[in-house]
């Protein structure tokens, strides 16, 4: 198929772009490096410089014709949507709904979209189901939330397909360690570079923490199955930030007493996903466990680590 992922030179959609070159699928990718990194970009698929704002999308989608785009280009930080709403808006609504224009114009059979647990806010039962009321607590996850509209009303009026999948927390290679991306790569990073990683709360806070390749086969897997449906993408499993600290200590060989923090405005006790319908639905099931996800993304940060530390001692 011809694919366009939007984002592929972030951490999710590099990875997406990765397994559909990977299946000889054609791939184009639309990014503007708002977080992405050059070093992500996969050298077989063709690159377009942009913003999926911008009024040059329309012309990409002509020129490419893919029948399948997969929408992860987003401002995905919580916090940056609570400083700075309108950013958020503009790039996760207005640029969503560029995308959509641009995808029905140019003939897109289906647009696969990266929604998120936080379009759920405080969970009131669990574990949590695509039926769970939604009653998102940040601008990031009002604007996830409006995008599943959007989606819905452009299936039914404008014929394009489409699939929503709510990740949980993703995590693996190339994640962004050095901002306020996921505690894995923070506490993996801190951890061997020798630093003390903090804890917020008392650390019994429980999340779906779901390995990113797994992420990027629900994608593809929703390329062929499950239109106009919603599907929770996580390991069903709810794991602790004091169990996911420990086993990275265990991983690194590291014994390391954490600080210690208040709760952080907003955090949530414990939310995990039932994954049963995306199981039956999309025939798709996680396959890496958390220790063997938790071992490689220690190993790609050590790597990441020693070529700092090369480029810093050769500059
Ligand atoms: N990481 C998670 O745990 C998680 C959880 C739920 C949902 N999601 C969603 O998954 C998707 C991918 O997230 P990620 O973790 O890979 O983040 P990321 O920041 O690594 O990737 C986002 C990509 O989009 C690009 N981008 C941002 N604004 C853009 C714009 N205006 N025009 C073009 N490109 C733009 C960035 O440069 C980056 O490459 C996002 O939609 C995010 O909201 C992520």
């Amino acid at each position: 198929m011809r694919a366009l992922v939007t984002g592929g030179a972030g951490f999710i959609g590099s990875h997406i772009v990765d397994l559909l070159v990977a299946e000889n699928h054609d791939v184009a990718i639309v990014d503007n490096f708002a977080t992405g990194k050059p070093a992500n970009l996969n050298r077989y698929a063709h690159f377009y410089e942009t913003d999926i704002c911008s009024p040059d999308l329309h012309q990409i989608i002509a020129e490419v014709r893919p029948e399948v785009v997969f929408h992860q280009a987003a401002q995905m930080s919580v916090k940056v949507s609570t400083d700075d709403p309108l950013y958020d808006a503009r790039v996760n609504v207005v640029g969503l709904l560029n995308v959509l224009e641009a995808c029905v114009t140019g003939g897109v059979r289906k647009i696969i979209f990266a929604s998120s647990g936080a379009t759920y806010g405080n969970p009131v039962y669990l574990p949590i189901d695509e039926e769970h009321p939604q009653h998102p607590e940040s601008p990031y996850g009002i604007t996830k939330m409006v995008a599943e509209h959007y989606l819905n009303y452009y299936a039914l009026d404008r014929g394009l397909s489409f699939t929503a999948l709510r990740y949980g927390n993703v995590y693996g290679p190339r994640q962004d360690s050095r901002g306020e991306a996921g505690v894995v790569a923070i506490f993996a990073r801190q951890l061997l570079s020798g630093q003390v990683p903090t804890i917020h709360w008392d650390g019994e806070q429980i999340r779906d923490y779901i390995y990113v390749t797994d992420v990027a086969r629900a994608n593809l897997a929703a390329a062929t199955a499950g239109d106009g449906r919603i599907y929770c993408i996580g390991t069903g499993v709810g794991t602790s930030v004091n169990q996911i600290y420990q086993k990275l200590c265990e991983v690194i060989g590291v014994s390391v007493v954490p600080n210690r923090a208040p709760r952080r405005p907003g955090d949530l006790r414990t939310a995990y996903f039932d994954t049963r319908r995306a199981r039956e639905e999309l025939n798709w099931r996680p396959l890496v466990s958390l220790s063997d996800g938790l071992q490689s993304t220690v190993e790609t940060v050590q790597q990441d680590l020693t070529l700092d530390l090369a480029t810093t001692g050769a500059g």
